[in-house]
């Protein structure tokens, strides 16, 4: 995560667009108004439009405003949130659920500033708006099935911004577990709970959280509500996290497939290099560094922990041995090699 917070810190100086992108829970939306805290246009407007929500007309309307008698209920003028937002940013949550024809209607919007109110007969005012999108959908899956406008995500996407399932930054649970605690503490119905032993924190950072933080941060309300003493202990950790470290793996129907499956498959199947599969996406930052770790991790497996293996398996040069390392090391995509002894 210290990457990302660099990254968004960075991303907040400029003015460009950005797309955040991750599963459910993982804090896209505390992304989105970090990036509008740290920027320049903190201070003005930030307003936030949920585009699954709403009917399409509705969203429409939302977006854009409407004038009065345009239809039933419309009683008076009223602005968009493009509007409302002029001059700050919009924060365009779960852009993946928009229709086609929506999309077609903002992807106007964006190359020209103009704002055209439903009912309107000639587009309005102009806006100048910072635009921030989220989505847990696959973008680029869904444009490739027709169901996502290319050019929009284009526009969009002018910076992207990945955030990590929280099982692939497990470092930070502790301290997300503490935060919470913090918050709660303080609160009548959380009894006199003030810390988490140190046994069941290990609990929860072993678990494997489908639900992500929003998961990580209902659990700790309830063992707060139920906390009989000051310290939380194992015992009082609930019982799906528990269950789910004697298996040590996920339970099946939670084991998606991932990107690095995918790109394990195209190497050791399809015999792609590794420098034509994961290393492009990986420097055009489509992928995080936890994938191309997993795709290592499964090399390091069958290759029983020898890299010089793993480079023949990834179909490198001989002398790309050095290189592959490097790389690795560099980029700090080397999994823990204690998993390999
Ligand atoms: N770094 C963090 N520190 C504190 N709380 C966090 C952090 N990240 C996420 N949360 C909390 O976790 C919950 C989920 O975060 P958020 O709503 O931003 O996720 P999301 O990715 O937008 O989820 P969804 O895809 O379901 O909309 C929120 O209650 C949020 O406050
Ligand atoms: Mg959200």
């Amino acid at each position: 995560m210290a990457d990302l917070r660099q990254e968004i810190d960075r991303v907040a100086r400029t003015d460009a667009k950005v797309l955040i992108t991750g599963e459910s829970g993982t804090g896209k939306e505390v992304v989105a108004r970090q990036v509008y805290a740290l920027g320049n246009r903190f201070g003005r407007p930030f307003v936030a439009v949920n585009c699954a929500g709403l009917p399409e007309t509705l969203l429409e309307s939302e977006l854009f405003g409407h004038v009065r008698g345009s239809f039933t209920g419309a009683y008076r003028d009223k602005p968009g949130k493009l509007e409302v937002a002029d001059e700050g940013t919009i924060f365009l949550d779960e852009i993946g659920e928009m229709t086609l024809r929506m999309q077609g209607l903002l992807l106007r919007f964006l190359e020209t500033g103009e704002i055209q109110k439903v009912g309107a007969d000639r587009t309005g005012s102009r806006v100048d708006v910072r635009t921030v999108a989220a989505t847990n959908r696959d973008l680029r899956q869904m444009i490739a099935q027709g169901q996502f406008r290319e050019d929009l995500f284009y526009r969009l996407n002018v910076i992207h911004l990945m955030v990590p399932a929280l099982r692939e930054r497990r470092e930070d649970i502790p301290a997300l577990a503490e935060h919470f605690m913090g918050r709660l503490s303080g609160r009548a119905e959380a009894g006199g709970a003030r810390t988490i032993a140190r046994d069941a924190i290990d609990l929860l950072s072993n678990y494997h959280w489908p639900g992500n933080v929003r998961e990580l941060q209902n659990v700790i309300e309830r063992m707060v509500v139920r906390a009989r003493g000051e310290v939380i202990g194992a015992e009082e950790v609930p019982h799906e996290v528990r269950a789910a470290q004697k298996t040590g793996v996920p339970p099946q129907r939670e084991r998606r497939r991932t990107v690095a499956d995918d790109l394990y498959e195209r190497i050791t199947n399809e015999r792609q290099s590794f420098w034509t599969t994961v290393y492009p996406l990986f420097m055009q930052r489509e992928i995080t560094r936890s994938a191309v770790r997993d795709v290592v991790r499964r090399g390091l497996q069958d290759a029983r922990g020898n890299y010089k293996i793993v480079a023949r398996m990834f179909n490198m040069e001989g002398e790309d041995y050095k290189r592959f390392l490097n790389f690795l090391r560099k980029h700090h995509c080397q999994p823990s090699f204690k998993e390999f002894r």
